[in-house]
């Protein structure tokens, strides 16, 4: 629209993320509390050299730098200090509600009990909630590197556990050499007990994992799916069974997955009619937020007011929140974009 105020709107805009991971979300000054506190764990403990540190060559690279910063990370009332921090993020940047993908395996690696960790999530999600007025849920996700064995232990803790809030199986970590195929027993177990599968597939590979990812694991949204670009019948499948894409621009560019912003293919998702939402992935790393990434896609894509709302729609549509909170963002949005028409 001439004349639109676009940072305005992309910071009023009311917003659903539901591509974020919990470690991923620790930003620069909880990191380097947290860094202080284990000065061997390998992790800068000065500001500077902490953002240096977030620089990735490419995506080995960075989930190397992931695993440090998740060994920071070693109590339930350090899990809660996250989700305060993310929470109040989430609220600044006009999030309504997020899902939040925490790979309980590797917080019980770190040395976080099972008992702590669920009980951390329900305290941290309460405070969200109360004291920012974020609705967070759940997405245990499975770390490739883990294999199968770490598949079902998490969906062990996912059915043992089941906090509050929890929505969902995922899968996250490296997909070259490990095929996402291998977890569809943990994925069957999943869903038959009433959790959604969201995996990773087609961050740093082709449509192939796209595929597996929905025929292997009954995948009903994929995080990332960048890789389907470049299958038309993949994307056609993906838009004629209303399998969103959870897709997370900077965040690409941050790993390496790909080269730039303008050869990321948003555009071509978006033209063939697929699903997509946006979200941040790792934030406390990247550096974005949501309002940013909303931003970058009308300053790259060139995306007006119109298209991004229907963005935001579909996030609100695709998301595992209740109906009322559903209704309330869509028409939160509504309201939004009719006072830019004015
Ligand atoms: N874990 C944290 N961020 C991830 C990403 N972008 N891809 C896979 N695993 C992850
Ligand atoms: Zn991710």
């Amino acid at each position: 629209m001439p004349g639109t105020d676009f940072a305005a709107f992309a910071a009023a805009l009311p917003k659903v993320e539901l591509h974020l991971h919990l470690v991923g979300s620790a930003s620069i000054d909880t990191t380097l509390a947290l860094a202080r506190r284990h000065p061997d764990g390998g992790v800068p403990t000065d500001r500077e050299e902490l953002r240096r540190f977030y620089t990735f060559t490419d995506f080995p690279h960075f989930l190397d730098i992931y695993h440090l910063v998740n060994h920071l990370v070693t109590t339930g009332a350090d899990v809660v200090t996250l989700l305060d921090g993310l929470a109040a993020e989430l609220a600044a940047r006009t999030v309504r509600y997020a899902e939040v993908q925490v790979t309980a395996v590797r917080n019980r690696m770190a040395g976080i009990g099972y008992d702590d960790l669920a009980q951390a999530l329900v305290d941290g999600r309460a405070l969200a909630r109360e004291r920012h007025g974020v609705v967070l849920n759940w997405i245990f996700d499975a770390d490739s590197v883990l294999g199968p064995a770490g598949a079902e232990e998490t969906v062990d803790f996912a059915i043992k556990y089941r906090p509050e809030g929890t929505v969902g199986l995922g899968l996250g970590g490296p997909e070259v050499g490990v095929s996402r195929a291998d977890f569809a027993p943990a994925f069957r177990r999943a869903r038959d007990a009433g959790l959604h599968c969201l995996p990773h597939a087609g961050e740093t590979v082709g449509p192939a994992e796209v595929w597996a990812a929905v025929r292997e694991l009954g995948a009903e949204r994929i995080g990332h799916g960048i890789g389907s670009a470049t299958d038309p019948k993949l994307l056609e499948h993906l838009a004629s069974r209303d399998i969103a894409l959870e897709v997370c621009p900077s965040s690409n560019v941050a790993t390496g997955a790909v080269a730039s912003l303008a050869e990321h293919p948003l555009p071509t998702l978006l033209a063939a009619g697929v699903p997509v939402t946006l979200a941040t992935d790792d934030p406390g790393m990247f550096h974005n937020d949501m309002t940013t990434e909303y931003q970058l896609c009308h300053d790259v894509f060139g995306l007006g007011v119109e298209e991004l709302a229907a963005i935001a729609r579909t996030g609100a549509r695709v998301a595992f929140c209740s109906t009322e909170l559903r209704g309330r963002i869509l028409a939160e949005i509504d309201e939004v974009v009719a006072s830019v028409r004015g």
